[in-house]
């Protein structure tokens, strides 16, 4: 795993977009696997920014969101599906309908979750992923657990994942107790990864992420397996 330290937030966010920007420049028809939560946003708004300038473009890239409330619709605004819209697509060149986020509204969860992986399969593949870290170690909506699983997939979630997203709800109660992710298979099938982490809440994390161990009580920690991750975090999430 390669660390990049980054003085703050803004330049943890630059970082994070010369690295998409990079494979953009090389691979015009990337395969892009995306993530939500506050973390990415300034990265996000970074590469409105460069295509806005004419320095990168999405207009061939296809994209594969790692997870939705589940069950959520898609116009809800607190969806990842319009948190994705609003943050990004909606500010560049992509196509939105090669943009993929999974189905919270399925009926059948599994067979969607295997639909989802078989498509990303299909696409070629996910070029470079991008994930934020819960402040438990979760990575999607992976929670810790003593099993976890390979495939896209239905999963509760936990009371502190509640509490800490609740902040973008109107109350606790209005929190989706459940969620469809990708799971630790799909995301370690990613030929490379870009981890983002700010802030101190983040500093458990980042510690464990940079021991010689990995536990799947702190999900994260499987990256160490993969051979292309970047970790990009911010000063307070690194020194506490
Ligand atoms: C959510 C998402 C994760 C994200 C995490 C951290 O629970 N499912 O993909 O990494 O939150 O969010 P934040 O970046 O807001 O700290």
């Amino acid at each position: 795993m390669k660390l990049i330290v980054c003085e703050n937030y803004e330049e943890m966010s630059k970082e994070g977009a010369k690295i998409i920007a990079k494979l953009l420049k090389e691979k015009p028809k990337c395969v892009l696997g995306l993530a939500t939560g506050s973390t990415p946003v300034g990265m996000y708004q970074e590469l409105a920014k460069m295509n806005k300038a004419g320095e990168i473009s999405f207009k061939d890239v296809t994209s594969y969101n790692l997870d939705e409330y589940y069950p959520l619709a898609p116009e809800h605004d607190q969806s990842y599906r319009y948190f994705m819209n609003h943050n990004l697509f909606d500010h560049v060149d992509i196509d939105k309908s090669r943009t993929h986020v999974p189905d919270g509204l399925a009926k059948d969860p599994a067979a969607m979750g295997k639909a989802y992986d078989e498509a990303i399969e299909a696409a070629g593949g996910i070029d470079l992923q991008v994930l934020g870290l819960g402040p438990n170690g979760h990575i999607a909506f992976n929670e810790p657990e003593e099993n976890l699983y390979v495939g896209t997939h239905l999963t509760g979630l936990t009371d502190s994942t509640i509490e800490a997203n609740s902040r973008f709800f109107a109350s606790k109660a209005d929190v989706p107790t459940q969620a469809v992710t990708m799971g630790i298979g799909s995301i370690m099938k990613a030929k490379k990864i870009i981890v983002l982490a700010s802030g101190k809440a983040k500093h458990y994390v980042i510690e464990k992420m940079l021991d010689d161990r990995i536990t799947t009580q702190v999900p994260g920690t499987i990256l160490k397996c993969h051979p292309d991750v970047v970790l990009l975090c911010d000063k307070e999430a690194y020194n506490g």
